[in-house]
């Protein structure tokens, strides 16, 4: 990839060209980025390159001969390219612009300055004008680093075999999950658990459900465009219904942090232990544990009675006096997780439709299903209450 930079100020390209990733590319020549300064080209007898713009108004305007004989003088027989001024009335950049043009065998990047370029210049020598955003900058100099920086990465070779440019936001259509490096504790702020288990595909469905939920909060547009599959859609779903639900406990006083389903797969055993009786566990791990591990199976194991429910006014009355808090609340139906700050009210409750409520260290439950038979339950050690 051969990129000529047009441009009065080619001192302010240089200290980014000759660093990092860029600088290294340019070195093992896998890109070619040559500096033309528009100054060496003017005619002028003082070297002017700029002039009052004709009908008044504020600042100066680059001339037009200077810029028409660089690009002429610079453009190679064959040349086979495009040729870019950076400017704010221009398309805006975005990955698939940045995708196309990293596909062309040669750039033109011309940086305008002041108030602008002569428009007999862009009308002469220019076939598009680019934007790198709805800003204004002094200069188009910025623009065009933009430019080579995103067009270069995408050029083979470039980025290191450990750098990739494949998983990254824009390029799947939706914004990147959130990185992690070591230590895997900062400062009491650990790294999500899935990251540190090393199994693949739970680290792939982990990182994508993070993707389509930082997309959806804060590009849902891009989701119009995205390429989504069944299961993306299903997580969007759940990832609007979480939300939904956390507002609806909030608008209670209970705050909510939603959890990994995966983060209850160490549960079951002990689940089954404290709350299956010894002759129904076969039956129930029979019914209730199936293809992937979470939650639900708990939740299935109490709904189908196979858990056992302290009956009675009294274990209803310590329930209603002692809720948990926080608590974690399953709701099958959405395939939903929570963790809340705060006691959940009866009048919540009620709107919850199906659900598992828990102490975090699953000592009590309270269940709800579809049969309308909600009823405490207890682990052993808090048997009786
Ligand atoms: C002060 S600006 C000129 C703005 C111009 N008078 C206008 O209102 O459109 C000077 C130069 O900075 C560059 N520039 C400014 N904002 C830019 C942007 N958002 N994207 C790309 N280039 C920009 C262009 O090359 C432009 O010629």
């Amino acid at each position: 990839m051969k990129i000529k930079v047009f441009t009065l100020f080619p001192d302010m390209l240089r200290a980014m060209l000759s660093e990092s990733i860029l600088g290294r590319a340019i070195q093992a020549g896998l890109i070619e980025v040559e500096l033309i300064n528009i100054r060496d080209y003017t005619l002028d007898r003082h070297r002017a390159t700029d002039d009052y713009p004709f009908g008044g108004g504020a600042g100066m305007v680059m001339m037009a001969q200077p810029i028409v004989d660089a690009v002429r003088q610079n453009t190679d027989p064959g040349f086979h390219g495009r040729r870019i001024y950076l400017s704010p009335r221009g398309r805006r950049l975005d990955q698939k612009i940045v995708e196309a043009l990293a596909r062309e065998e040669a750039l033109m990047l011309l940086c305008g300055h002041y108030e602008g370029v002569d428009q007999r210049a862009l009308d002469g020598v220019i076939d598009e004008e680019l934007s790198i955003g709805d800003y204004v900058l002094t200069g188009g100099e910025l623009g065009a680093l933009v430019v080579i920086d995103a067009v270069a990465r995408l050029v083979p070779g470039v980025l290191g075999s450990d750098e990739s440019s494949a998983d990254e936001s824009f390029t799947t259509g939706l914004l990147e999950y959130p990185q992690y490096t070591r230590p895997a504790d900062f400062r009491g702020q650990r790294v999500p658990e899935v990251l540190l288990g090393g199994n693949h595909a739970d680290i792939a469905a982990w990182r994508r459900e993070r993707a389509l939920e930082i997309t959806l909060e804060r590009r849902p547009e891009l989701l119009d465009a995205a390429p989504l599959t069944d299961d993306d859609r299903a997580a969007l779903r759940r990832i609007r219904r979480g939300r939904e639900v956390a507002a609806l406990l909030e608008s209670h006083g209970v705050k909510a942090e939603r959890l990994e389903l995966r983060l209850a797969d160490q549960w079951p055993k002990k689940w089954f232990a404290a709350f299956v009786p010894g002759d129904r566990r076969k039956a129930a791990k029979k019914h209730c544990l199936s293809g992937r591990r979470h939650v639900g199976f708990l939740w299935r194991a109490f709904s189908m009675g196979f858990a056992r429910a302290l009956e009675g006014d009294a274990a209803r009355r310590a329930w209603a006096e002692d809720r948990p808090d926080p608590c974690l609340i399953y709701l099958p139906d959405d395939g939903l997780l929570f963790r809340t700050s705060g006691a959940l009210p009866d009048a919540l409750m009620e709107r919850l439709g199906h659900f598992a409520l828990a102490d975090e260290a699953l000592g009590r439950t309270f269940v709800a299903t579809s049969r309308g038979d909600a009823g405490p339950y207890y682990s052993k050690s808090e048997e009786n209450p």
